[in-house]
């Protein structure tokens, strides 16, 4: 968490827990605006003649195209610095590209590997810095996910959402965005892929009170939620045949639904159809996926403005 109080320096947007609850509902609401704006054709130039400079060392669909759609509707401008395009691929010390590209752009959105490298980028950056995702967190993704609760339980009381699979990076920011929205998470993992015990720590200080089991059917029977994420993330790859192995029975597919009919079924994207969630379960009624995938566009846009106006 690196919540800045200090009003000279940018506020940055590192982990769910650098807003403070009141300001992550500011956000939520904004997006929810920047929803029916857009649908209404009334849509807000608030971001008018400003760059976003976005610096992505992974790939990616939605965060790459969600922010640059985002920074032209609201009237701005979005650079896309791929690591070898720029000298950071040669060898040029983070904290000099921060600096430098803090001199031409309104702020950065940067996907990297390492969460420390997303912290020295906002250490030495004079504009804001949002994580686009790195292997801790994925706060933007987070905003999406409780915009489309929010929508599809009209709220946030009484909501119970249960995770299943990898406690990764996806999942730890939504550990601590259910602790800030009091949403009741359940994390089913099998044994060593559990979320981080800091984190843990975290979403407890926040308020939450995340239940932690190896049984998927417990975990998904009284779940309004089930959200389910790949089993191997980018960089796992040589891991794959031990996971495949590991996540046996954390499939979201009809056996796991049998037991939640009325749950829907979130998922970040991208899937691997037939490993943790089957196709069935995608295109059932039950998905809210691509609504899900849709919001990250608004959230975004929501994030953005609220850290530069
Ligand atoms: N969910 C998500 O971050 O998707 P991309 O990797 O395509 O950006």
């Amino acid at each position: 968490m690196t919540t800045n109080t200090d009003d000279s320096q940018p506020r940055h947007f590192l982990d769910v827990d650098d807003l403070t609850e009141a300001e992550l509902f500011t956000v939520l609401d904004r997006a929810e605006e920047y929803k029916r704006a857009l649908e209404t054709g009334d849509n807000h130039a608030d971001l008018e003649d400003q760059t976003l400079g976005m610096l992505f060392q992974k790939a990616s669909t939605r965060t790459r195209v969600s922010f640059e759609t985002g920074m032209t509707q609201l009237g701005g401008h979005a650079i896309f610095l791929g690591e070898d395009d720029i000298q950071l691929g040669r060898g040029e010390p983070l904290k000099d590209t921060s600096r430098a590209l803090s001199r031409y752009v309104d702020a950065v959105m940067a996907r990297v590997f390492k969460h420390e490298n997303v912290e020295v980028l906002a250490e030495y950056a004079d504009v804001p810095v949002v994580n686009g995702l790195t292997d801790d967190a994925h706060p933007c993704q987070t905003l999406a996910d409780l915009q489309t609760i929010r929508e599809q339980e009209d709220g946030f009381d009484g909501v119970s959402a249960t995770w299943i699979g990898d406690g990764n990076n996806v999942a730890q920011s939504f550990a601590l965005g259910c602790a800030m929205t009091d949403i009741d998470l359940t994390v089913a993992t099998p044994e060593g892929y559990e979320l981080d015990e800091e984190v843990l720590e975290r979403a407890r200080e926040l308020g939450g009170d995340p239940t932690t089991t190896t049984d998927p059917v417990e975990a998904v029977s009284d779940a309004d939620i089930i959200y389910t994420d790949v089993w191997i993330s980018m960089g796992q790859e040589d891991e794959r045949d031990v996971r495949m192995n590991d996540f046996e029975g954390f499939q979201v597919g009809a056996d796991l639904l049998e037991h939640a009919p009325e749950a829907s079924i979130m998922h970040c994207l991208p899937a691997h159809r037939g490993e943790e969630i089957t196709d069935e379960a995608i295109e059932s009624d039950q998905s809210i996926v691509f609504d899900q995938a849709e919001n990250r566009l608004h959230a975004q846009k929501a994030v953005l403005s609220w850290l530069l106006e």
